[in-house]
């Protein structure tokens, strides 16, 4: 309790476990949908905290919790018949508000001008049966006490600092009529409208070709360059990664199994799923694309999470830490160095021989 006392004070006031200059801070956040089959766990126990002008990128598998991450955030993850009986705990601190206590109406009003995110479909931002023009028009001025007249200015301005053509002729267009990478920089161009101080891109290029995606991202980075944002990035591209992210939160489960600054993931990697993805992971930067092995086996129930480590079953060094701790306890973050931190039970000393000696090597 004295910890929530203390970060319910003003934004960025130093708390025991985060930088003083963090925006978001997310701590112990469980997001858990109770099924027919039983207990979605599909985020367990994650906490991290970003601050203004970084840029985090959750990387993982296909369904590991980090799109149910987002939508929590944005408190969206509740929508849908399927989110009803959502069961949430934990805590997110936004600017110095704490959200998952916060009533759906705190949570819209932040949305849009504190917070906002671009999906990779833009369709589920979008609606269809309105002008993109009208629906940027309409998101700007839930923020603000302006004209449409004035508004609709700011949409073509919006969507001109996008790259849209003739943005002034393109605001009356439907989204169909907007190819996949224009009707992306269009949602881009939404979601910016308000100059969100927290801006979650999930996946934002995975559906669009390569030549679209760099500048799709470009723009993403000259956008957080300019209102000084804090961004987290959610993509399989590894080389996307290395390329534009401040520091890196992997996850497998639900949970959280490292993370650490950009380069040290890189460099220096202490989870054995992590050494996975790096060698299973498309890297633009990387010619050797044919070679690439995937992670040997399947990802986890989050239902029946795995006993002690979830990676067990998959890990080819379970057996190397002593006893029987790998299937029995579940390892919590430790300290690396700095803001580098690992949940596997390996000691300091085989993490770093198989990296170096058997795994870095072979990248
Ligand atoms: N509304 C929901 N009800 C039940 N399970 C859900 C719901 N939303 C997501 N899940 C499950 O949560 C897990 C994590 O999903 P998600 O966050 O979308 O993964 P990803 O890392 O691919 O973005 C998946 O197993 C998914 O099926
Ligand atoms: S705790 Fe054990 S099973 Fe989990 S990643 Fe480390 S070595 Fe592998
Ligand atoms: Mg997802």
């Amino acid at each position: 309790m004295t910890e929530l006392s203390k970060t319910g004070a003003a934004v960025g006031e130093p708390t025991p476990a985060s930088p003083s200059d963090a925006f978001l801070e997310v701590r112990d956040l469980k997001v858990h949908f109770p099924t027919d089959d039983g207990i979605v766990k599909s985020v367990d126990g994650l906490s991290f905290s970003l601050e203004k002008g970084k840029t985090l990128s959750i990387v993982g598998e296909s369904g590991s919790g980090k799109s149910v991450t987002s939508l929590a955030i944005m408190g969206l993850h509740r929508l849908g018949a399927r989110g009803k009986n959502v069961q949430m705990s934990g805590e997110i601190w936004l600017g110095g508000k704490e959200l998952v206590s916060a009533s759906p109406d705190e949570v819209r009003r932040l949305r849009g001008r504190e917070m906002a995110m671009i999906f990779q479909d833009p369709l589920s931002a979008m609606h269809p049966y309105y002008k993109v023009g009208d629906q940027i028009v309409e998101a700007y001025r839930v923020h603000h006490n302006v004209s449409k007249k004035v508004a609709r200015t700011r949409a073509i301005e919006m969507l001109d600092r996008v790259g849209i053509p003739e943005p002034a002729k393109r605001v009356d267009g439907y989204p169909h009529e907007f190819s996949g990478g224009m009707r992306q920089r269009a949602m881009i161009a939404m979601a910016l409208v308000n100059n969100p101080e927290l801006l979650i891109a999930d996946e934002p290029t995975t559906a669009l070709d390569v030549t679209v995606q760099a500048q799709i991202l470009d723009l993403i980075r000259d956008l957080q360059k300019e209102f000084g944002s804090a961004v987290i990035l959610i993509t399989h591209d590894l080389g996307v990664v290395a390329e534009i992210a401040d520091d890196v939160l992997v996850m497998y489960g639900g949970r959280c199994v490292e993370r650490g600054p950009v380069d040290e993931i890189f460099e220096k990697p202490q989870h054995p799923y992590t050494w996975g993805l790096l060698g299973s992971m498309p890297r633009i930067d990387r010619e050797t694309s044919d070679r690439l092995i995937p992670v040997k086996g399947q990802p986890p129930s989050l239902i029946n999470v795995p006993s002690g480590c979830a990676f067990h079953p998959r890990c080819p060094y379970a057996d190397l830490p002593k006893g029987n701790v790998t299937r029995t306890v579940r390892p919590e973050l430790q300290q690396v160095d700095g803001g580098h931190w690992s949940a596997c039970h390996l000691s300091p000393e085989d993490r770093t021989r198989i990296w170096t000696e058997e795994i870095a090597p072979k990248l």
